[in-house]
């Protein structure tokens, strides 16, 4: 089973590459920020809750996230591994995570971390709140929220994972489909191990 993380500030593309992911190697995507998203549409408890800390570019508590990931490696028992995209996002996160995968006797195979710089992550931001609707894009000031967050709280995961030789920088500023290849070619490696 291989399972990925795929790291990084917001816009660096792992959502965008995700999809590509999940196309070529046929992972199950777990992106906590679709899931939120998907709770904020249909206007539940959890959803309204989520969309007060979204809405100031500031994370979820990790109680809300963990307890939706652990419900959908429930709900997925057959998958042949999962690329969780947006999450883990705290410490505290990875190691929930760890032991969630455990108890499937599984792990973390990799965490490949898209590395773009901040002026292209604003502008990338920014652009697709003209078109996307998502009120965390809106405006300057809750994007840089969302990347002083990453620096925060979501950078240290990287020592987590990196302990245990499973932290990889790729370079994220290129074309999408560059990326892509950079990326498959990590993953590659990664099957060819395991076989
Ligand atoms: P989430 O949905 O995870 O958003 P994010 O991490 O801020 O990331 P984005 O979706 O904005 O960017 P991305 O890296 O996926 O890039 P994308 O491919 O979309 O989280 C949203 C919020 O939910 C958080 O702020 C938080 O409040 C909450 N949340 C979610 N998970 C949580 C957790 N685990 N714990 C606590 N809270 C949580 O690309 C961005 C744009 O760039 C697109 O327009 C794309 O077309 C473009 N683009 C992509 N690649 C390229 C390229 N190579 N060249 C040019 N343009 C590109």
């Amino acid at each position: 089973m291989v399972n990925l993380i795929l790291f990084g500030p917001p816009g660096s593309g792992k959502g965008t590459q995700s999809a590509n992911i999940i196309d070529k190697y046929g992972l199950l995507h777990l992106s906590t920020g679709d899931l939120l998203r998907a709770e904020i549409a249909e206007k539940t408890p959890l959803g309204l809750e989520a969309k007060k800390f979204i809405d100031q570019g500031a994370l979820v508590p990790d109680e809300v996230v963990i307890g939706m990931i652990s419900t959908k490696l429930d709900a997925n028992p057959e998958a042949k591994g999962f690329i969780f995209d947006g999450f883990p996002r705290t410490t505290a996160q990875a190691e929930a995570l760890d032991k969630l995968l455990a108890l499937k006797k599984t792990a973390i195979s990799m965490v490949l971390s898209l590395e773009v710089p901040e002026d292209e992550l604003v502008r990338r931001l920014l652009n697709r709140g003209l078109t996307s609707g998502r009120t965390d894009d809106a405006n300057e000031g809750v994007v840089k929220a969302r990347i002083v967050e990453y620096h925060n709280k979501t950078a240290p995961v990287a020592d987590h994972y990196g302990k245990f030789g499973k932290f990889k920088k790729v370079k994220g500023d290129g074309t999408v489909d560059s990326t892509f290849e950079l990326l498959s070619k990590e993953i590659d490696e990664l099957v060819s191990e395991r076989v």
